[in-house]
């Protein structure tokens, strides 16, 4: 497994260009089950997640063609497979999006019943009563979902609340929706800006979706979807990560491609705590560190548009950074604090309490072996060994493969002493490794 060897201590500086948002390619390429006729995908970010999808389309029988590295080409037109099976779904949960469109376009659809993972149990219960109030029988085989359109193979429209904000839930039941028979009311949808990104290219294919960023959505169901092109936004969460690299080696970067507005929340909290931005224009941002330094803020993850849970792992690095105690709630999910034991590896004095983690500040940081466990829990031991004093192993970065674009090659273009440790092993039986593997696989 490769690792990433950081010398610390060393302020960013320079232009750093955002990719496309992996938590909208993914719905987006599901989306792409829908219809027979071409879908066509750009910025697409070039990461594993989306080689996972990729993977997952073809094995179900789409063709998926990358005229160039971030265009994807999708064209379902010959299924003969109505499952995403374990192997794919145990690596990547976002692998139940394909649960939708099989269901509302083919009547039929089985998806292996995605595990937990490290942040927490993450069921799709929400996903499966969904399905239920559009029509469909949903029963539980051997550990897959088996879900069955009612007789004549077409759901039927209906209002659907949710007792609970689910992102992929909500996007999993608007796309059902827009085949279904009648229209669909989804009360209490999730409102991150991934949905009405998903939301314009449903519309594009012909789709009837109103009011797709709010918490009611309504959906008016059509016979047939058709072909699209569209643009993958710009990744809130990889943005929110370099506005702290920035602030937190007391740097000054330049952050282009982005959509600041989707990152709201997170740069009112962050120039609450001494950090600098200033918003250029509509696609960047200017992040400079914090002549007064940087002051200790408590902060609550919540559904959009509020704190999101992605950007809390990097939010902690930055507060053992601050003067002061911070208390960080986490709301989300259960077990999403397990960046917090490796960065007490590294002089972080942080008690987690329940929910919250409780930040004591200024901890100098040092250089340590620490081991990334989940997605956005290795991007903060990367944020905290750029802060470290001395030299920061990080292993396990395929964890953070998964979700950010050659990161290491982004952080050395603005001044970041990074580089990638090869597994020899990883090496020797040329696995696709990081975002190199996918450079192999273009088509
Ligand atoms: C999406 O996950 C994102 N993933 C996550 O990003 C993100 O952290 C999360 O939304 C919250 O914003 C993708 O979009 C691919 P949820 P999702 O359904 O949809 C509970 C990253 O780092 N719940 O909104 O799986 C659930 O347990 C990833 O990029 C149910 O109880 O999250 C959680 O406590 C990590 N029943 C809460 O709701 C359900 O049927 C929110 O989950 C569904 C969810």
């Amino acid at each position: 497994m490769d690792k990433f060897h950081i010398k610390g201590g060393r302020p960013l500086e320079g232009r750093v260009q955002i990719s496309g948002a992996k938590n909208s390619a993914l719905p987006c390429m599901a989306a792409a089950l829908l219809t027979p006729e071409t879908v066509i995908l750009h910025n697409i970010p070039y990461v594993r997640d989306i080689i996972t999808q990729r993977r997952l389309l073809e094995d179900i029988g789409a063709t998926v063609l990358m005229p160039e590295l971030r265009t994807h080409k999708i064209t379902a037109s010959h299924i003969e497979l109505f499952e995403a099976p374990y192997e794919l779904v145990k690596t990547m949960r976002a692998s139940v999006l394909a649960l939708g469109p099989l269901l509302a376009r083919f009547g039929k659809a089985r998806v292996s019943l995605p595990g937990g993972c490290a942040i927490g149990t993450r069921p799709i219960d929400l996903h499966l009563a969904g399905f239920q109030h559009l029509g469909a029988t949903v029963r539980l085989e051997s550990g897959d979902v088996v879900a069955r359109a009612p007789r004549g193979g077409r759901l039927r429209g209906a209002e659907i609340k949710f007792d609970k904000v689910t992102v992929t839930g909500t996007e999993n039941l608007m796309m059902a929706a827009t085949l279904a028979k009648g229209t669909t009311v989804l009360r209490g949808a999730a409102c991150e800006p991934e949905i009405a990104d998903l939301a314009e290219l449903l519309n594009s294919m012909g789709a009837r979706v109103r009011g797709a960023g709010t918490p009611t959505i309504t959906i008016e169901g059509v016979e047939a979807l058709g072909g699209a092109e569209h643009t993958i936004i710009p990744d809130r969460i990889e943005t929110g990560t370099f506005i702290v690299a920035a602030a937190i080696t007391r740097g000054d970067l330049e952050i282009k491609g982005c959509h600041p507005e989707h990152s709201g929340a997170l740069i009112a909290k962050l120039r609450e705590v001494g950090v600098e931005i200033v918003e250029v224009n509509q696609s960047t941002v200017h992040v400079s560190c914090c002549p007064n330094g940087l002051r200790s803020r408590d902060v609550v993850t919540e559904p959009y548009p509020n704190f999101p849970t992605d950007m809390q792992a990097q939010y902690m690095a930055l507060m053992t950074q601050a003067e002061g105690r911070s208390v960080i709630s986490e709301t989300i999910f259960e077990n999403r604090f397990m960046h917090a034991s490796e960065m007490q590896r590294m002089g972080a004095r942080i008690q987690i309490e329940g929910h919250n983690a409780i930040v004591e500040g200024i901890s100098p940081l040092t250089g340590a072996r620490v081991q990334a466990s989940d997605l956005r829990a290795s991007a903060s031991l990367v944020l905290a060994g750029l802060a470290a004093q001395g030299e920061t192993i990080i292993d396990r970065v395929y964890h953070i493969d998964r979700g950010y674009e050659k990161i290491e090659d982004k952080l050395k273009q603005v001044g970041a002493r990074i580089e990638r440790l090869r597994d020899s092993v990883t090496a020797s039986l040329q696995m696709p490794r990081g975002v190199e593997g996918m450079a192999a696989e273009v088509a």
